[in-house]
């Protein structure tokens, strides 16, 4: 038989299909990555069927072990691919009914693709999730680590990019893993969405067979049924979902990277990259390049536009299976592929960013960033904040004419700005004083940022139990 006859719908058609089209409409380059899932849906298809006696046990057994065998090959790379047979599924189903004869053809009953190609991705991102979730802890607990080892450091808070106010180091890197928090729990949201069962919806209204989905359910662990047939096969939306939230996370990934570039510049020198994670220039010999954290940042942008082609894909089409859907594959992979490995790469990069604290700390104690506390000073000694305001802001004047920060000026000299100023200011004004006075909730203070490591620490204990038993229920 050639591949033309072997296309399921051959005897419809009194031509060959043209070779073109056969390549432009094939998805097996990239789909032939979910064979593990069409297999395994297919084998839980198969029980099914026989439970129900909707094909004989012995037809199931044959299917059931020649399928085994396939997925074996394909692991083993005996398995040619074949363009002209489109996509996994019919890759699969050819090279079952050349193994096991004319029985394969009974395993397509009380199913289409259109469910099949749904259920194989939905239990392909389910595994990738729970493999995600798992590198967002362990980005969070470096992020935690670091944190609790530089628990003393102290640097310049920003806001515009201009020194702000004083921060641990420690504080300003546990934002991040407040950020990433977020987005593991909008993940393991999805998660709960792409956990659905399709297959039985068929085409699209469900089939005649007295099927047992919720048997076929229980054998590929899914905790739910798709409730219409119709919304099954013609929704996205939990693409969508997990592909909004990486792009969420990747702003963040982004925003870190930024930072580190930044920071690692000579005009600022906080961070220093490590020869193991940087390249060098083909032409400046002196040169030490941040290119893991560009790349990252540069990948934010690949991710946000798989989202994009995701929704601009889906937005027109009429209810319910469209061919256009076959292309949510390569921006779903390819976020997947693209998160992974931005977050598998940070674990690693982290731990070992060397951290210049001289220079941090040098960086906080120049700009006037101590001038809130000096006019909080004030308020706490009688003064109504705008006047206090405005009295710090002639100080500060002073001490830009002066060349000299607040804490470099004598009493004397402040005493002429306003008399309730006393000795206890200079204590005031000291890095440290600053930092652990704000112990407001979610504030800077040492004893405020080691609870939240502390309080971070029980979290991710519990994160890492917890992505055991995701393990064990979705990795076959
Ligand atoms: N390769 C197809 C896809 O990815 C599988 C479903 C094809 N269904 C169809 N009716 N042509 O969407």
């Amino acid at each position: 038989m050639t591949n033309d006859q072997k296309k399921p719908w051959g005897s419809r058609f009194a031509e060959k299909t043209d070779r073109t089209v056969e390549s432009f409409t094939a998805s097996i380059a990239f789909d032939k990555r979910l064979y593990g899932y069409d297999i395994e849906g297919s084998i839980a298809h198969c029980r099914m069927l026989a439970k129900q006696s909707i094909i004989s046990e012995d037809d199931a057994s044959q299917i059931v072990e020649g399928i085994g065998r396939i997925g074996r090959d394909i692991e083993r790379g005996n398995f040619e691919f074949d363009e002209s047979l489109e996509d996994i599924h019919m890759n699969i189903e050819a090279r079952l009914t050349a193994e096991v004869g004319r029985v394969a053809e009974r395993l397509h009953t009380a199913r289409s693709r259109n469910d099949q190609v749904v259920l194989d991705v939905r239990m392909y991102l389910r595994d990738e999730v729970a493999i995600i979730l798992t590198r967002l802890t362990g980005l969070r607990q470096v992020l935690v680590d670091l944190a609790r080892r530089y628990i003393d450091i102290i640097m310049p808070g920003y806001t515009h990019l201009q020194r702000a106010q004083p921060v641990l180091f420690s504080h300003h890197l546990m934002a991040y893993y407040e950020m990433f928090k977020r987005d593991r729990a909008r993940l393991k949201e999805a998660l709960k969405r792409i956990n659905v069962m399709p297959l039985g919806s068929a085409a699209l209204a469900g089939t005649t067979y007295p099927i047992d989905a919720e048997y076929t359910a229980e054998l590929l662990e899914f905790p739910e049924l798709s409730a219409n047939s119709v919304d099954a096969v013609s929704s996205r939306d939990f693409i969508m979902e997990f592909l909004a939230a990486a792009s969420i996370c990747m702003v963040h990934m982004s925003r870190l990277s930024e930072e580190l570039i930044l920071w690692s510049s000579a005009e600022f020198g906080f961070v220093e990259i490590p020869d193991a994670f940087a390249t060098g220039s083909s032409i400046m010999p002196q040169k030490k390049n941040p290119d893991v954290p560009e790349l990252v940042r540069g990948r934010a942008g690949r991710v946000f536009g798989n989202l994009m082609a995701l929704l601009t894909m889906m937005k027109g089409l009429p209810l319910s299976y469209n061919r256009d859907m076959q292309e949510d594959k390569e921006p779903l992979f390819d976020t997947v592929d693209t998160l992974k490995r931005c977050l598998e790469v940070y674990e690693k990069f982290l731990p070992r960013l060397k951290v210049n604290e001289t220079a941090m700390e040098k960086a906080a104690s120049r700009g006037f960033l101590n001038a809130t506390d000096m006019a909080d000073y004030l308020v706490t000694r009688g003064m109504a904040f705008r006047d206090a305001h405005r009295c710090v802001g002639k100080v500060v004047r002073y001490g830009v004419d002066q060349n000299k920060e607040l804490q470099e000026l004598s009493l004397h000299d402040l005493k002429k700005f306003s008399q309730i100023f006393e000795e206890d200011i200079f204590e005031i004004l000291t890095l440290e004083q600053i930092v652990n006075r704000r112990v407001s909730a979610g504030g800077t203070a040492k004893e405020s940022v080691v609870k939240a490591i502390d309080k971070a620490q029980e979290t991710l204990k519990l994160e890492v139990v917890e992505v055991e038993s995701l393990k064990r229920k979705t990795s076959r």
